[in-house]
């Protein structure tokens, strides 16, 4: 890919690219709960920055409405081919996606609002990224982030399996070039992008101890992350246990009576002057 940093540690095969609609299913409310928070409203002209399968795309297509209009950026040509169909089969004209680097990639015309979901989480320098798309919005534009924490995740009570397996997908993430708790730190980052009026919050769900959606997330997690985790020695593929991995954490869970916390959700955003971004950002 791109001299961003190392490959995009979690690629596109079709496994990913169904664990990636299940994960946005989980986080659609958080999502839509940050972007409004964040300011994006109808008519604005919204660029998506690692748009994936799109989901992001579409829904800020809806917020946005017919009136305005959005872009979604991402290197995969297969996750992209699933953005256009699902962006055809609801028959939305104003949304279109490109294939290119989105830390570098510059519209023509610029963008009142630039949003990224789980893109910075990848990038190796998430300032200067921020700072390019910044440099590329109107007089006032947003830059609306939303990013995992996943150091907030975890079983309560805690149990042996979720603690070690949350502790190895931090350690393959990190491995893989990538910052699992980069959702602590987004205010930060635009803050030193040069953005003002910062502002941001983080979303938390509480699953109940029968609730599937967290042992599919985090098998879902680990069985793309696999290669990485037996390669850096981290597990190996015996202590994965992929086969069996979803049922044991949801027997875990539910032996233990415990509530699964996923990680956390968290949005920042801020807005360029009306002279635009600021020269030199603050410092972190
Ligand atoms: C974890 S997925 C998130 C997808 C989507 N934003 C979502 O939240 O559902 C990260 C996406 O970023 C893309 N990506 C990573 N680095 C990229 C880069 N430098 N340029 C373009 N796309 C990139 C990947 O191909 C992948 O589709």
């Amino acid at each position: 890919m791109s001299d961003a940093g190392p490959a995009y540690v979690l690629g596109s095969d079709p496994h990913e690219l169904e664990r990636l609609d299940h994960q946005a299913a989980a986080i659609a409310p958080a999502t839509r709960l940050l972007l409004r928070a964040a300011g994006v409203r109808p008519g604005m002209r919204v660029l998506d920055l690692g748009t994936g399968p799109g989901h992001v795309a579409l829904m800020l297509a809806e917020i946005v409405g017919p009136s305005g209009a959005v872009v979604g950026v991402d290197q995969a040509p297969a996750a992209l081919a699933v953005a256009r169909r699902r962006a055809d089969e609801h028959g939305l004209g104003n949304v279109r996606f490109v294939q290119a680097d989105a830390t570098a990639w510059r519209d023509d015309e610029p963008f009142d609002a630039v949003v990224e979901r789980l893109l910075l989480f990848h990038a190796a320098d998430p300032v200067a990224v921020v700072r390019h798309h910044a440099a590329g919005l109107r007089p006032d534009g947003i830059v609306a982030c939303v990013d995992f924490d996943i150091g907030g995740a975890r079983s309560f009570p805690a149990g042996p399996l979720v603690t070690r397996v949350a502790g190895w997908l931090e350690a393959a993430f990190r491995h893989g070039g990538a910052d699992p708790t980069i959702g602590a730190r987004l205010a930060l980052i635009l803050r030193a992008a040069g953005l003002q009026d910062i502002g941001g919050f983080g979303v938390v769900g509480y699953l109940a101890p029968d609730d599937p959606t967290g042992p599919r997330l985090v098998t879902g997690v680990a069985r793309s992350l696999a290669p990485v985790i037996t390669a850096a020695g981290i597990a190996s593929a015996e202590d994965l246990g992929l086969d069996t991995l979803e049922e044991r954490i949801a027997a875990e869970l539910r032996s233990t009576d415990a509530v699964f916390l996923p990680p956390t959700v968290v949005g920042a955003w801020g807005r360029v002057g009306p002279e635009g971004l600021p020269t030199a950002g603050g410092l972190i």
